[in-house]
């Protein structure tokens, strides 16, 4: 019946549009106008649960986004100060991520849909990531390179149009947030690791020899996992001798390494690609170093550098709402078939 239903809905010009998100361990819901103004974005976390496990444990995720979601929804919509009535679409995070924690979204969006009678809008968490930017540069448009650095992905890519993704160079092997989690967790500390390891950098020196990254030679394509190799031999090399490990040191040349050959490639597509502005997203594109070096060298190459606020490139829902707005115009509608996936493709 529904299938037949989300046919008739007509694309507004200028719509209120909810979001959904509950990929990981953020229960988080949006509100954005079409002209892309963040009208709410809230957002709660079960981060501090996962502490004491060394990473996000998927149940104990999911039961603390069902406690959440309809709190965090009413919140969206009070801190918008608008009414469940005035939402023209309601947008939400398919994939990828946990399918547990997926599902709570999904099932809330689909009955929120259902029940004010708007469309559906399934929207790919990746995309999201990517999208936050049109909320920083209302005028952005592309063609662009657009960095992706988050805990599940890694790439560079052309943004053709809203729609059009061509992916140059992606990782071979470990994302870059889930080589900074691991690292971390050699080095003792806490989940998550990315803002940890950040933290501790700050007191350390580039001292420690690191294998080289694939910067030119490697095309755009990345691997991190011979880098968070080497970090775990170097430190269990010298615990087994009884040499003591400067762990800020080592903080400080890993993150080094993990971010110099994304700001080296990024740059290196703008240039062959004859494209004067880089946008970035994703969890470790709230790394101080990395958006410092981006910014001084996006400068000097005259490169215009759109970089979301850290709460934008974390995960949050105005993302979600920011991609939604393009697949709502699109007229992507889901059914309420709508299923949540582990797995999206990234092009
Ligand atoms: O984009 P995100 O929030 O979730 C995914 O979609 O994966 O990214 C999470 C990743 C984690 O691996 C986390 O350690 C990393 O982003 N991260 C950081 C920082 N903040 C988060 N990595 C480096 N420096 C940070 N400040
Ligand atoms: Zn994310």
């Amino acid at each position: 019946m529904y299938e037949d239903i989300k046919k008739g809905f007509s694309v507004k010009e200028n719509p209120t549009i909810l979001a959904i998100e509950s990929s990981c361990d953020e229960t988080a819901a949006a509100v954005i106008t079409g002209r892309r103004e963040i009208l709410s974005n809230e957002i709660m976390s079960s981060a501090t649960e996962h502490i004491k496990f060394g990473g996000v444990v998927p149940e104990i995720a999911s039961r603390a986004h069902t406690a959440a979601i309809s709190l965090v929804v009413e919140k969206a919509v009070k801190n918008a100060n608008i009414s469940l009535s005035d939402i023209d679409a309601v947008c939400v995070t398919y994939g990828a991520g946990l399918l547990g924690a997926l599902l709570v979204g999904v099932s809330y969006a689909k009955s929120l849909a259902y029940s004010l009678g708007v469309p559906l809008v399934p929207v790919s968490h990746i995309r999201g990531h990517l999208s936050a930017a049109y909320l920083v540069d209302k005028d952005l448009k592309p063609p662009f390179i657009s960095l992706l650095a988050s805990g599940g992905h890694t790439a560079v890519i052309v943004v053709k149009d809203p729609l059009n993704y061509k992916i140059l160079g992606q990782t071979l092997d470990d994302a870059v947030g889930e080589a900074f989690d691991k690292v971390a967790r050699v080095l003792g500390l806490p989940y998550p690791g990315g803002p940890n390891i950040e933290k501790l950098a700050l007191s350390g020196k580039d001292t420690v020899p690191l294998p080289k990254m694939l910067k030119g030679g490697g095309g755009y394509d990345f691997s991190y996992s011979g880098l968070k190799t080497a970090v775990i031999n170097y430190v269990h090399t010298k615990e087994q001798r009884g040499e003591n490990v400067d762990k800020a040191d080592v903080a400080n040349s890993f993150q080094r390494a993990a971010l110099d050959v994304l700001i080296e490639k990024s740059v290196r597509a703008c240039k062959e690609y004859g494209l004067d502005t880089l946008t970035v997203g994703g969890g470790v594109a709230a790394n101080g170093y990395l958006r410092e070096e981006l910014s001084k060298i996006c400068a000097y190459k005259s490169i215009k550098l759109v970089l979301p606020p850290k709460n934008l490139c974390t995960d949050n829902a105005a993302m979600i709402a920011s991609e939604g707005l393009i697949q709502y115009r699109n007229g992507n509608f889901a059914s309420l078939n709508l299923n949540a996936q582990a797995r999206v493709e990234l092009g």
